[in-house]
């Protein structure tokens, strides 16, 4: 292939990225947007292996490694669960890491790489591979401590070190040292040990970094390694000469970062406070510590799915709050079974849909668009928080943090300012989880206490399925 048809195939990959990353902005559009960025993709695997960069010798080696690659990607899609794959895309964020900083390490020791380059090229290159590699190791020990707690591995208690923000400070500027020995070197030899001590100091910032963060936080961070891993991209594009790679990259980088963005708004996080770290942790109290104004008072009042189905027909309007344990439970059909049943007798039902619902963005209204729930009924938190006042019935289905009036009304809470479902305001909240445990951030939670409130014990699944059985033979 020219050098030219590839240039061509590059451009039109990433005219395909870019519709890829428009269609993905609404769900309705989701699923065509995932179509064009499998086949910019393809396309732009093909333009480079059959490419003028890759020898032919080389093809064998690479398409084995895509046999590899693709096999464990295949398992691993097939064998993921859904409530697995932010821990997940963490690991796959460590693997674009992982590569930034060896084609860094790479195209450093290669001498055919930089008998390319010579005077201010030779400068520029060199800050391509300090930076690319420093990225890189950042993303890559972040998002596997980021994996390690989002799948239970590492607790999400954040770990706060004693001036931790000096620590930080210092790192970056022994980077900032040792970037200037790396330029100053004069050999590969000379240079490696400036750049070895910067990937260590790079590893550790990112250990810490999200070590430090609280576990109401964390959505915010995995957005945040996605950003990085596009830029550790965009980085390893430099490194490589590859254009495509530092468009995708940048693509990737950016969209991640105004994801966070966007996750820090709708939790009332500041973006700089999150990654310096050990936000939500401060004066919070964990959920059987005790004390403080939300100190839970009174007892639950349980109730049965017969008599939820009876509130549920005797309602005019009703909001369903789904949560992480209706993914668990993969209740998404049930849920919309009892929905579909109630509005054919006239009972208004919508969905409102906390932005950190779930264990990944966007994770409900994946699991409600498979059920076939019609978007005009699934609502954003802003939409639908005014309208609990005129409420009969609000369901909360295996949700916990996103309805907890402790993030209004208790300062002292790890996530104190987090707006939340203010379901306590319906006439009756039913909240449906199988015990008293604690959510993803593990505080306690004072609604279920309220007067109002009642508590369905279970299986959300097993739940909704009375439920259903109720409403249907009633
Ligand atoms: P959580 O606060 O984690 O609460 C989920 C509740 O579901 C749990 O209290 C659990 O109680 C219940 N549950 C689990 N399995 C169940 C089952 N089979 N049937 C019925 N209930 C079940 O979830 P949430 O309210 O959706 O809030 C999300 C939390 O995750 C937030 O703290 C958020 O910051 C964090 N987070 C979000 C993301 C993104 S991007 N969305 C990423 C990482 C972390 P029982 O054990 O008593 O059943």
């Amino acid at each position: 292939m020219s050098e030219s048809l590839t240039i061509v195939a590059y451009i039109g990959a990433t005219i395909l990225f870019i519709l890829s990353l428009g269609g993905l902005s609404h769900p309705e559009s989701a699923r065509r947007g995932n179509l064009y960025g499998m086949i910019g993709m393809g396309i732009a695997v093909l333009a480079t292996i059959f490419g003028p960069h890759v020898t032919t010798i080389g093809i064998p080696w690479i398409i084995g490694a895509m046999v590899v690659g693709g096999a464990i990607g295949l398992y691993a899609a097939r064998v993921v669960q859904m409530t697995q794959m932010p821990e997940l895309v963490a690991l796959m964020h460590s693997l674009v890491g992982l590569a930034a900083t060896l084609v860094g390490y790479a195209s450093y020791i290669d001498p055919a790489a930089s008998a390319n380059f010579s005077g201010a090229e030779k400068a520029i290159h060199e800050v391509e591979i300090y930076i690319g590699i420093l990225i890189g190791a950042v993303t890559f020990s972040g998002s596997i401590i980021a994996f390690g707690k989002l799948s239970g591995r590492i607790g999400g208690k954040p770990l706060l070190l004693p001036a931790r923000h000096f620590l930080n400070l210092a790192g970056l500027l022994i980077v900032i040292y040792f970037g200037a020995q790396f330029l100053k070197a004069h050999s590969v030899n000379e240079g490696m040990t400036p750049l070895i001590v910067m990937t260590v100091i790079a590893l550790l910032f990112g250990i810490h970094m999200v070590m430090a963060i609280g576990g109401a936080d964390m959505p915010v961070v995995v957005s945040m390694l996605n950003s990085y891993s596009g830029w550790a991209a965009a980085a390893t594009g430099f490194m490589l000469s590859n254009d495509l790679l530092i468009v995708t990259g940048a693509l990737v980088g950016s969209s991640g970062a105004i994801l966070s963005y966007i996750m820090c708004r709708a939790m009332n996080r500041n973006f700089i406070s999150v990654i310096a770290g050990g936000f939500g942790s401060e004066g919070g109290k964990p959920a059987a510590a005790g004390g403080g104004s939300t100190e839970p008072q009174g007892e639950v009042v349980p109730v049965s799915a017969l008599e939820t189905g009876e509130l549920l027909r005797e309602a005019k309007n009703v909001i369903i709050v789904p949560g992480y344990g209706m993914a668990v439970a993969q209740a998404q059909h049930t849920v919309y079974e009892i929905t579909k049943h109630l509005r054919e007798k006239g009972v208004n039902v919508r969905f409102g849909i906390h932005p950190v619902a779930g264990r990944m963005p966007g994770h409900m209204n994946v699991l409600l668009a498979e059920a076939k729930v019609p978007y005009d009924i699934v609502m954003e938190m802003d939409e639908i928080n005014d309208d609990f006042g005129d409420t009969d019935v609000a369901m909360v289905i295996g949700a916990n943090d996103i309805v907890n009036p402790a993030a209004m009304e208790d300062p002292t809470s790890p996530i104190a300012g987090m707006p939340v479902l203010e379901v306590w305001k319906a006439k009756t909240s039913i909240v449906m989880k199988r015990s008293m445990a604690s959510g993803y951030a593990g505080v306690d939670n004072p609604l279920f206490y309220k007067d109002n409130n009642r508590m369905l014990f279970g299986d959300a699944k097993k739940m909704l399925d009375e439920v259903l059985v109720a409403l249907k033979t009633a």
